[in-house]
């Protein structure tokens, strides 16, 4: 059988990863400025992840959320102490899209009403719902396509209550930071307006926290720059460090009902493991400091690189989440970064590289970048 060949692959065969890099099957190494779409949050291939999930996968891999699961009681037990939501409760399931699925199922179950509210450029997964709520038409089937959906421009409060104010909203969903949609982040003031009209309108806000979250922009979640507390907040990405799983963080408002949400495979054995073991080495290593000084250096250095080159337009982002806008397309010297030089970077649209490294990146591997990224844009 052939692989259906739907994705755009780089001529690179990887046999192993540790920390911030990757080595190819012929053990060639490279920096990781990528994590596989802002997955890796603690490092590849950590001691203790590892550790961990061995040994539950002795112990107990797999059953049912028909039985008590002590695993994922200590996970939301760690995990809500970690990001500052103690009195939420949080539904597992198995990747972002799902999550959002979740999110907007359960803003519709509460109010009774059906309409979303997204924005531009938004990105929210490829499932059914999260694929409507995403500014993407390619992405879109006509199955897809949904009137109950409608997008305003990010930071737009005016043109976001135009829509709120006629009472057929169950939802509003936002990204914390837009990931796919180039690292555009919405304002404080415009989260803080947002968030007080759901509440007077009796619209559920749903914070998509999925790229943007577990420490990344240098708080556990990006929108808590803002001081908001959403109703509901959906992760994934980092909080696995590659193995598969998300969540919804869901507010105390919330009365859950039985069969109303469910999942085979959501707050398994292993991802309870993993997840732990990501919210322990976070703490441990002081990760979201790290990604906040680290985000800090790269951009400040960006920035510099930036005033005197005219091929940078932008520099945008929050700790570890990083956008550079450049006035050409950037494919050119992402491969030049990759091949000659030996490092993974994203990109958003064909002008915006997208850093996302993992949150144990050193100022030293950063500088590493910046100073390989200052001879590239000189010398375009
Ligand atoms: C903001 C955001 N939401 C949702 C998703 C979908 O997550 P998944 O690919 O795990 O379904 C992504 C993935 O890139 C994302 O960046």
């Amino acid at each position: 059988m052939n692989l259906f060949n739907v994705y755009h692959l780089w001529d690179i065969e990887l046999g192993r990863a540790e920390g911030c890099y990757l080595y190819d099957s012929k053990g060639e190494k490279y920096l990781d400025l990528y994590g596989g779409h802002a997955v890796i949050s603690i490092g590849h291939s950590h001691p203790e992840f590892v550790r961990r999930i061995e040994q539950q996968l002795n112990r107990l891999a797999f059953f049912t959320n028909s039985v008590i699961n002590r695993e994922q009681e200590q996970y939301a037990a760690k995990l809500g102490e970690l990001c500052g939501y103690a009195d939420y409760s949080l539904f597992m399931c198995n990747s972002g899209a799902e999550a959002n699925e979740n999110a907007l199922k359960l803003s519709s179950f509460r109010t009774g009403k059906k309409k979303v509210l997204a924005f531009c450029k938004a990105f929210h997964g490829r499932t059914a719902g999260a694929v409507a709520a995403t500014d993407i038409p390619q992405y879109n089937a006509p199955f897809n396509c949904s009137d109950n959906v409608r997008f305003v421009p990010l930071n737009d409060m005016e043109a976001a209550k135009r829509e709120l104010v006629t009472g057929e909203y169950c939802a509003v969903i936002i990204e914390g930071i837009q990931g796919v949609g180039g690292v555009q982040i919405p304002t404080d003031d415009f989260l803080q307006k947002l968030s007080a009209l759901c509440r007077t309108e009796n619209v559920m806000l749903i914070l998509d926290e999925i790229q943007s979250g577990c420490g990344r922009s240098g708080k556990y979640f990006a929108h808590q720059y803002s001081g908001i507390r959403p109703d509901l907040i959906t992760i994934a990405k980092g909080t696995g460090n590659g193995f598969p799983m998300a969540s919804v963080l869901i507010s105390p408002e919330f009365e859950p009902v039985k069969g109303s949400l469910g999942t085979t495979f959501g707050g398994a054995y292993l991802a309870c493991a993993a997840g732990t073991a990501v919210v322990d080495v976070m703490v441990q290593e002081n990760l979201i400091a790290n990604a906040s000084k680290t985000g800090r250096f790269i951009i400040t250095e960006l920035e510099r690189i930036a005033a005197g080159n005219n091929l940078i337009k932008e520099i945008r982002g929050k700790g570890l989440m990083i956008g550079v806008e450049m006035n050409i397309p950037v494919a050119d010297i992402r491969r030049k970064l990759l091949f000659e030089h030996k490092i993974f970077t994203g990109s958003s649209s064909t002008n915006i590289i997208r850093l996302l490294p993992p949150l144990c990146l050193t100022e030293q591997e950063a500088a590493h970048f910046v100073a390989v990224f200052d001879l590239l844009v000189k010398h375009n």
